[in-house]
Formats: structure tokens, sequence, C-alpha cells
């Protein structure tokens, strides 16, 4: 579906997330040849900026994030569509003034409208509110929307705070637009690789078979950053936490498209289904006292690898210096349905740790019949006890790509297994860079194609998950881990499967 002609309006233009990520993407969008025929973007924002100042701005954040010097003519020809509106998003007035500079715009504005809500999180409500009042929003079904004139919210993270703010914000946004002109963005969902979770499940015929309790041992889905929260970031994450952050949204969401069932098609509704019923399943796994379900903790100050010094959480600009947030968080859930029950499924986060990665391992089981057990057996992954069981990873970034270990004999007169692997490589096989995830979401939304984002349920089932632990999160001690290390060692006991059989090797 070719993307729609859209007036693009981004609410609280003059953060970062503009110039970072979205104008980026949309410029990357443009000299692919995939913007639609026309198009107009419109930045709101409080801050003192014009026209031309503004699109300096942003040229700025194109040139850092993507184009080469030769294409200066091509980024100026892409401004030449982008316009600044100053206004307070907190004042009812300016909507009102919005509307009649869209109105006044006449056919310089196409009559398809996408709000972008890139706001402070405490204004999505009331913005809401303001958008619908003022006449700015409205459902499609209500009819008054005439051919071509759709409107359509993009809403970013966070969304809510918790199951009981989430709900509020859903319904704000539900009462002035039906379901599927909203989009909930989740940018982990737009990456390739996790998109490649859902072809690599479902074209193939190999493995699919086994991704379930007879099978798998256990899941461990790993999402560690060497970044930490400075950069003006402070305040916002401190107020979240990596749980809220990280887990409640992201990571659920790479979760729930390894373990969902296949569904009836690639229709939008069709994959929400599926996503949201397995999310529905997934419990955390407390197991008593004896046996933590979940740890937090907060970097201390510590030495990167590439040995810079990096201060502690606590010292961080914005954050409060007694703050009690966690940087850290690791859980054990378990998915309570035919296919997954009795499978550890292990999370974790942090930040400032040793360095980038993000990953989802599926451990098997051991054959049923050890036969190598005895026999000498080599290698980084070997174990006592004989040949290690075969692993599936999906390595979401960097160098992403799906690695399969497996056991092989190796060629010699003395019969020695040891571990191979089976990898596949997007550098490898294409050679160049991957689109950014904003890429591929925004040209989604232009089209009005929902599947890459979040429905209502299914992100009420994302917090229905988090909110025991949310709720346990003052009666958890909060340990320390040093910046530049891969967490607190703490975290290790809920990692240690020592009531599950013994075939258990994690
Ligand atoms: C954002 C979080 O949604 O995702 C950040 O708010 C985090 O705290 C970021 O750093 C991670 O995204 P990526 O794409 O760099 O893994």
């Amino acid at each position: 579906t070719p993307p729609d002609d859209a007036v693009m309006i981004l609410l609280g233009a003059s953060g970062d997330l503009t110039r970072r990520k979205l104008v980026p993407a949309l410029f990357q969008l443009y000299r692919s040849g995939l913007m639609p025929g026309r198009f107009a973007i419109i930045g709101v924002a409080r801050r003192p900026y014009d026209d031309p100042s503004f699109r300096e701005r942003l040229r700025e954040g194109i040139r850092e994030r993507c184009a080469p010097q030769d294409e200066e003519d091509r980024c100026s020809e892409f401004l030449e569509h982008v316009e600044y509106f100053r206004g307070d998003l907190e004042a009812p007035d300016t909507y009102a003034s919005l509307r009649d500079h869209l109105d006044r715009g006449g056919d310089r504005y196409p009559s398809g409208r996408l709000f972008y809500f890139s706001l402070k999180p405490d204004l999505f409500i009331e913005a809401a509110h303001h958008l619908r009042e003022h006449g700015l929003i409205d459902s499609d079904s209500a009819a008054q929307a005439g051919e071509g004139a759709w409107r359509r919210a993009v809403i970013e993270k966070p969304f809510g705070h918790d199951l009981e703010s989430a709900r509020a914000l859903n319904r704000a946004l539900l009462e002035g637009l039906d379901e599927k002109q909203i989009f909930r963005i989740d940018h982990y969902v737009g990456k390739e690789a996790v998109q490649n979770v859902m072809a690599f499940r479902f074209a193939n015929t190999l493995f699919e078979p086994v991704l379930n309790r007879t099978c798998v041992d256990h899941i461990q889905l790993t999402a560690a950053e060497a970044l930490g929260v400075g950069g003006g970031r402070g305040g916002y994450y401190d107020r979240y936490g990596a749980i809220r952050d990280m887990l409640s949204n992201h990571l659920l969401q790479l979760l729930a498209l390894l373990t969902m069932e296949p569904p009836s098609g690639l229709d939008s509704d069709a994959i929400h289904n599926e996503k949201t019923k397995v999310l529905k399943a997934l419990r955390v796994d407390w197991r008593g006292d004896a046996s933590p379900a979940f740890c937090r903790a907060q970097y201390a100050a510590g030495v990167m690898d590439d040995g810079t010094r990096a201060v502690g959480y606590r010292d961080e600009d914005r954050v409060d210096r007694d703050s009690e947030t966690e940087s850290y968080a690791a859980v054990r859930l378990s998915i309570d349905n035919w296919r997954w029950s009795g499978v550890p499924v292990f999370v974790r986060t942090g930040k400032r740790m040793k360095r980038k990665l993000t990953e989802v391992a599926v451990h098997f089981r051991h054959p049923p019949l050890k036969l190598f057990r005895g026999v000498e057996c080599e290698g980084a992954h070997c174990d006592v006890r004989g040949v290690q069981p075969n692993k599936l990873i999906f390595r979401i970034q960097p160098q992403e790509g799906i690695f399969l270990n497996m056991a092989v004999k190796r060629p010699t007169l003395p019969f020695v297994v040891e571990q191979a692997d089976m990898d596949f490589s997007y550098a490898g096989k294409w050679g160049r860079e991957l689109p950014e995830a904003y890429e591929r979401l925004l040209l989604d939304a232009l089209r009005g194609d929902t599947t890459l984002f979040t429905r209502s349920d299914e992100v009420e089932a994302g917090w229905s998950v988090v909110e025991p632990v949310l709720k346990a999160m003052d009666r958890t001690p909060l340990y320390s881990y040093p910046a530049g290390s891969w967490g607190p060692a703490e975290a290790d006991r809920l990692f240690q499967c020592s009531d599950l059989p013994d075939e258990c090797l994690c």
C-alpha cells in the first residue's frame, strides 16, 4: 500500500526525538522515494523557533544520523516541507489556533492528518482531550471525515506509568479515535531482527514444531545497554526505571512474538489477537523467598569496556541523590498455557552494563538418551556431563542474526564431540546497514497499517504482567553493580534452576 498524502503534526517537536529519530527517518523515506506524493510536516512546541531556525536544527539531526555530504540539496528540498508552529501545548488556545492555521492552509496541506505525540507523558491525556475538543481529531466512524480526510495519532512511549494510567490513556484516546486510528509505538517491534522472529518461526517448517515445553528447557532474554541515563534523560528515567522503561513494553513485545501461537493470517488483528493471548498467559514465577522471581539494582561508579569512567546512577544529571529507582531488573516468568507450561523465562535488562547486547536465547533440552555422556567433549561450550544441548539465539542487536549451536563429531580418530554453530548474520548475507525501526514504523503509520503497533488490550496485558512486580518493588532490596559489569551477582540466584529437572543446564 502506498503512503497516504498527509500533514504530519509533531507535538513536542523541539525535543530530541524529533531531531534525532523522527525527522532523519522521514528523510530516509524521502530519499528512498517512500514519502507520500504530497506531504507537510508541522513541528509544534513552545520554544522560540521560526521556520528557518527549526529547519536548521533538523538539518543537523539529519546530518548526524544519515545524510552523506553530497545530499545537501536533497536535504534542503525535503526541509522545504517542514514548518514550525509555536505554541504551548498545555494551553487550549494553542489547539484552536493550530486548527485555524490548518484550515487556512487550504490546498497547502493534504486533508489526511497524522498527529505524533512526542510530548511529556503527563500531557498525553490532556493533548488528546484538546485535540478532540477542537475538532482536530475525530473517529473515522463518526463519518465527519470526508474522502481522504483521515485522522491518525501516533503515541510515543511511555504508554502510562502502570496498568491504571495505561487504561486511562486508552480511554482518553478512544474517546476521540477508533482503535485503527491509534498507533502506539514500540520501536523494538520495528527493528528488523525483531520482525524476523515471525518470519523465522512461520516461514520455516523446521523450527516451529520444537518451540514448546517438550523440547525447550528455558528461555533467556537479555537487553543490556552500555549507556547510562545521561544526556538529559535522568529526570524521565528516575520516575520510570528499568521495569517500566524497557521490560513492560519492548521486552514483553519481543517475548510475545517468540512465544505466541501462529496467527491465522498476517493482518493486524490476527497478530494482535495472538500476542495479547500469550501476554495474558504470562505470569511472574514467584516460588517463595528462597528463589526470588525478581531482582533489581542500580549502577555504582565503574569503568566501562572502553576504559572510560562512568559515574554512579545517583550522580547522573537530574537524578535524585537518594533515588531508589532500578537501572537493572531481572524477572523470572512463566507462561501458563499448553505450549509453554513449566518452561522458565528469564528476562533481564540494565543500563551501564558491559556492552550493548539484546538477544533471546532458546535453550533446548538434552536428548532423551545421553549416548555421549561419557565421550570426551571439548571446547568452550562443553559441559562436564557431556555435550551441551542446542541453543537457538536471536541476536537483535548489534551484529544482528540468528545462531544455532549444535554438537558435532570432530573429524579425528578419537570420537570427540564438540560444539559448532550454524550462523545467519545480516551483515554476512546483505552487508549493509539495516533500516532504522522508525523508518518502518513511520511508513506504516502513513499507510494506516497498525500491525507493528500495539493494540489497547495488548498494552494493558503487558502492564498486567509487571503489575505484581511494581507492587512488590518497595519490599524488594535494591542491589548495586559497578558500571561496566554484567549486573548484580544477586541476580544469578534467579537463573539457578536447582529445582528444575536434571536435564536443565542453565
Ligand atoms: C527506549 C528507552 O525506549 O529504548 C531507553 O526509553 C532505551 O531507555 C532505548 O535506551 C533502547 O533502545 P535501543 O533501540 O537503543 O535498544
